[in-house]
């Protein structure tokens, strides 16, 4: 690997992605893990031939047109690639690559999570317990629906799709799905496909979003498909925040019509619609999809690898543009 080659590292990344970086690379790092603006990633790029940036490092063309010249390719440590606008890549010549596969049983795993913590009505149950107000077993306390025999939804069966229908039908759900094209049978393993998105949403006791941004999908879940799901559905996100109406689901968790919903990306996260703090039946976490230490250093390799492919004259495993 040249080491010559000037890479410009964004945000704090695991140590050991950091250490390969070290070695291989002539590295800028961010020691203070600090959330870079567009100015400051213009400025900071000067010199660097590539950059090394997470979904929290947003490139949208304005911001591509004013890189250096010398800027030859962007590597970033995410599978949702919204952030970076790719057809302005490719305009100014800069290859662009994602991390895909390597997070999907780390997300598949939190949506699972939120499914159990927001039906089960976790967060209402941990937050009884410390405030200490607890007085004891009762019959109908925290009572929430069963998993066993209900419909899980899930919009995009990608791999984190995939990977959730594995772990829902160990706990007894049947799986349906809209996806753009249907699974082969070896990969539907008996899931339910359904022709449009509306359609999944009207059998969906539980519904999971797993598929990309893109502006066609901003706002996906509004009132009118909060409508479609049957009465007292479970939602969870672990996508991106976009995809959901804020307004129309918080109305809908008001009101009942929506029975819970497990949240782990918001839309304009880190800030987030401060009507969700005021609800017991929403679960939240923040974006930590795919925050395991084994995961994290996996996205970081893939990372490293497409730019270490790019920069011997190879094409990037994972490269968009
Ligand atoms: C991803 O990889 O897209 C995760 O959401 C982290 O950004």
């Amino acid at each position: 690997m040249p080491k010559d080659i000037k890479l410009l590292v964004t945000r704090r990344f695991p140590a050991d992605v950091l250490a390969r970086a070290r070695r291989d690379y002539t590295c800028t790092f961010n020691d203070a893990d600090d959330l870079w603006n567009s100015d400051e990633l213009i400025r900071r790029a000067k010199g660097h031939d590539a950059i090394l940036c997470s979904s929290s490092n947003k490139f949208p063309n304005d911001v591509i047109a004013e890189l250096p010249d010398t800027i030859r390719m962007l590597s970033t440590f995410s599978v949702g690639y919204e952030h970076l606008d790719l057809d302005a890549c490719k305009a100014h010549g800069i290859a662009v690559s994602n991390t895909p596969d390597v997070l999907s049983d780390a997300t598949a795993d939190m949506a699972m999570l939120l499914v159990l913590t927001a039906s089960r009505r976790a967060g209402e149950a941990e937050r009884m317990m410390r405030a200490g107000a607890w007085t004891g077993w009762a019959p109908t306390q925290l009572l929430g629906p069963s998993l066993q025999g209900k419909r899980l939804g899930i919009l995009g069966m990608g791999g984190i799709g995939r990977a959730l229908a594995a772990r829902a039908r160990a706990f007894g759900m049947e799986i349906h799905y809209y996806n753009r094209s249907r699974l082969a049978s070896e990969l539907e393993l008996g899931a339910v496909y359904h022709e449009s998105a509306e359609a999944l949403l009207a059998v969906s006791n539980f519904f999971s979003l797993n598929c990309p941004m893109s502006p066609e999908m901003h706002h996906f879940l509004n009132a009118e498909r909060i409508e479609m799901l049957p009465q007292g559905a479970v939602v969870v996100n672990t996508a991106r925040g976009g995809l959901i109406n804020d307004a129309a689901m918080i109305a809908a968790l008001q009101s009942g019509r929506l029975f819970a919903a497990g949240l782990d990306v918001f839309d304009g996260e880190p800030n987030f619609n401060p009507a969700y703090r005021d609800l017991d039946n929403v679960f939240m976490t923040p974006h930590t999809g795919s925050a395991t230490v084994e995961t994290r250093n996996a996205m970081g390799f893939k990372a490293l690898d497409n730019l270490d492919a790019f920069f011997n004259g190879e094409d990037p495993p994972d490269r968009l543009v």
